[in-house]
């Protein structure tokens, strides 16, 4: 039904556009000078709008309409008076340390309200506010202390994901912070500039919190993100875009009730969001732009890709910069992945609307509107990643994806608090080998992608089905899609103690029992 009635809108807004333009030209097909110039602007707005609205957009059209004639600045305020909202831009949390190299954040987890659709409210969770959390900002080297105040009504944790620390720091579910309690969290990073986040993790319970809203995102910078000449305004040209689905029901509410396909496929929604909000917009300036894009939803791969096919730059994968810019057009993140990308809206002129897309449908639109901006060169060499070398695996461990439904397992088995899957020498380098079969039940429905993560560490590809990994997945990497019938041979390091999750980020997989644990000591 609610796909008919969007069905339905888009057909009659596509009308009225055909209706605005027949109106326009026959009040005066040939003369355009009699044609009140104010009229003729409000029209083509109309038409700009309708045709942004649709996501059928070529640049070369909104060009045409704008024609120089009409200040583009006026154009997106009328644009917007229709259904669309800016882009949210999550706060920085704030740092209360006033000591140097020292960094002490607050969050506080609550329950809260939210219109995604206006005038309809849904019960929503977040960190310090309504929806999602702010950006957790760090440098390399910083010792760190974050308080947690559980205000839910419900256990909950707080896990850094894609962080390298002890154990009792993962924020994993042996970390549970009661209803009313706190969590006082304290490490040190020792890691190089990324773009990480954090999420719930109390067993079973990650698929619905995190769809309710608690997600945010953790900065790391070094001295080489510091140096390089790239866009870092956060906010201004340094922009986190959070992508989630959820299914809104009728009433605007998000309810989380898993039928059996949600739990055989994860849960996927209808509604796309950007930092919270369905369908917005960013002003971008004439020049490039870094978003750091994280897939925060719970089971859904996207195809990211631009409405002209307009060409980016990948910077960064989970782990951290990439050791040399990649170009491409586009760009697939499956659940908790992130990848810094550079685009570049220098060719296009004040008013040009460009759009974000899921395989070509519309998620949000980057309208350019300043002229000129600083001018940034993207070096050819970002970082320096020491490659580790494979005869230095001591061990060769093998995780094989298996199962459906609720009968989802990894290596045979669900997940069971009280039970160490693997034990891991600290300090040991090793060789994960993680396949997704396609064989039995699994390979007659097709199989499934599932996105595997370890907790704790970062790994470097050495390769999908023994084949090279793509340049964009050379760099360090805490989050791996493995398709339906690939192996994907990971390396990495275990330099930090305690116990540790590893799982499918197909969060109604995690919860189902696709996860183990691994204690390194
Ligand atoms: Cu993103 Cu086990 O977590
Ligand atoms: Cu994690
Ligand atoms: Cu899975």
């Amino acid at each position: 039904m609610k796909v008919n009635k969007r069905f339905l809108k888009i057909v009659i807004k596509f009308l009225r556009i055909l209706y605005i333009f027949s109106q326009t030209f026959k009040e005066d097909p040939t003369d355009m000078k009699k044609y009140s110039r104010r009229k003729f602007i409000s029209n083509s707005l109309k038409v700009t709008a309708g045709l942004a609205v649709v996501s059928i957009v070529p640049i070369g059209l909104t060009k045409f309409f704008n024609q120089d004639r009409v200040d583009p600045g006026n154009v997106w305020k009328e644009l917007m008076k229709s259904d669309q909202t800016p882009l949210p831009i999550p706060p920085l949390l704030e740092n209360k340390s006033s000591m140097p190299n020292v960094a002490e954040f607050h969050l506080t987890v609550q329950m809260s309200k939210k219109e995604f659709i206006k005038g309809k409210e849904t019960n929503t969770l977040g960190y310090n506010g309504d929806y999602l959390g702010p950006v957790i900002r760090v440098k390399n080297g910083e010792e760190v202390s974050i308080k947690v105040k559980n205000n839910l009504n419900e256990e909950t944790t707080v896990h850094w994901h894609g962080l390298q620390v002890n154990g009792e720091n993962d924020g994993g579910p042996h970390n549970l912070i009661k209803s009313g309690e706190s969590w006082n969290t304290r490490f040190t990073i020792n890691q190089p500039a990324a773009t990480l986040w954090y999420h719930p993790h109390g067993l079973h319970k990650t698929g619905e919190q995190v769809y309710k809203g608690l997600a945010g995102l953790f900065y790391i910078d070094d001295e080489v993100s510091d140096s390089l000449n790239i866009p870092k305004d956060y906010g201004v040209n340094d922009v986190p875009l959070v992508i989630q689905d959820k299914r809104l029901d009728s009433s605007g509410k998000i309810e989380y009730n898993l039928g059996m396909h949600d739990v055989m496929m994860g849960l996927q929604g209808e509604t796309i969001l950007v930092n919270g909000a369905i369908n917005p917009y960013l002003e971008v300036p004439s020049g490039k732009m870094r978003f750091r894009l994280l897939n925060g939803s719970n089971a859904r791969i996207y195809e990211f890709l631009f409405s002209n096919n307009q060409k980016f730059i990948q910077i960064a994968s989970d782990g951290g910069l990439l050791e040399k810019p990649v170009e491409m057009t586009k760009l697939v993140l499956s659940p908790a992945e992130r990848a810094e990308i550079i685009v570049d809206f220098s060719e296009y002129k004040k008013g040009d609307v460009v759009e974000l897309t899921n395989q070509g449908t519309g998620l949000m639109k980057f309208v350019v509107n300043e002229e000129k901006q600083k001018t940034y060169n993207i070096p050819d060499r970002l970082a320096q990643i020491e490659r580790i070398d494979p005869s230095k695996s001591v061990n060769t461990r093998k995780f094989v994806f298996q199962g459906m439904g609720p009968m989802v397992n990894i290596n045979g088995r669900q997940m069971d608090m009280d039970r160490i899957d693997e034990e891991v020498n600290l300090n040991a380098t090793e060789i994960w080998e993680i396949s997704n079969p396609t064989t039995g039940m699994m390979g007659m429905m097709g199989g499934m992608a599932h996105p595997f993560h370890a907790h704790g560490v970062q790994f470097q590809l050495l390769d999908r089905n023994g084949v090279q990994p793509p340049k964009n997945e050379r760099g360090w990497k805490d989050t791996i899609l493995v398709q339906p019938g690939e192996t994907v041979r990971v390396i990495a390091t275990f330099k930090y103690q305690g116990i540790f999750m590893y799982h499918c980020h197909i969060l109604e997989h995690e919860d189902t029992g696709m996860m183990g644990q691994f204690r390194v000591k």
